[in-house]
């Protein structure tokens, strides 16, 4: 048991440490990533706190200029990933690198 927590431990972390603040979401304005993200972002309730058009509730406004944890694609997917101290929940055992890159693909594509 404990060596296959090792070795999930092992396949999970090199994919969020090599992504950066700099790093391009590689899936920035793809269509078909856009639409998954929509999906995700109300499978996953993002909605339940940040709505479903995205301009807040319990969470803040996605769709503003005004960005807590920094506007970068590669920022976007850390705060998504590990979440913050005041109430957004981290995503990193629940969602692959690829369905964060969508989730910041369609957050981006919503951006007023
Ligand atoms: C339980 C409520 C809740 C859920 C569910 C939730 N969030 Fe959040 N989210 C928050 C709160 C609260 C904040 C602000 C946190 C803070 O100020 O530290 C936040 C912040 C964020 C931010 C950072 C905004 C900024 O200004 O930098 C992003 C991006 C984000 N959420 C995306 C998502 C996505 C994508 C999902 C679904 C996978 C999601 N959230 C699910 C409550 C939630």
């Amino acid at each position: 048991m404990l060596r296959v927590a090792v070795m999930l431990a092992l396949l999970a972390t090199p994919a969020l440490a090599q992504v950066t603040a700099d790093t391009a979401n590689p899936l920035a304005g793809n269509a078909d990533a856009i639409e998954a993200g929509h999906g995700l972002f109300g499978k996953m309730n993002c909605a339940g706190c940040h709505a479903y058009d995205l301009t807040g509730g319990m969470g803040p406004d996605l769709t503003d200029g005004s960005w807590q944890y920094g506007s970068k694609p590669g920022e976007i997917y850390h705060t998504i990933a590990e979440g913050t101290p005041r109430g957004m929940p981290a995503w990193k055992d629940k969602l692959t690198g690829d369905e964060i890159w969508q989730l910041v693909a369609y957050i981006v594509s919503k951006k007023q």
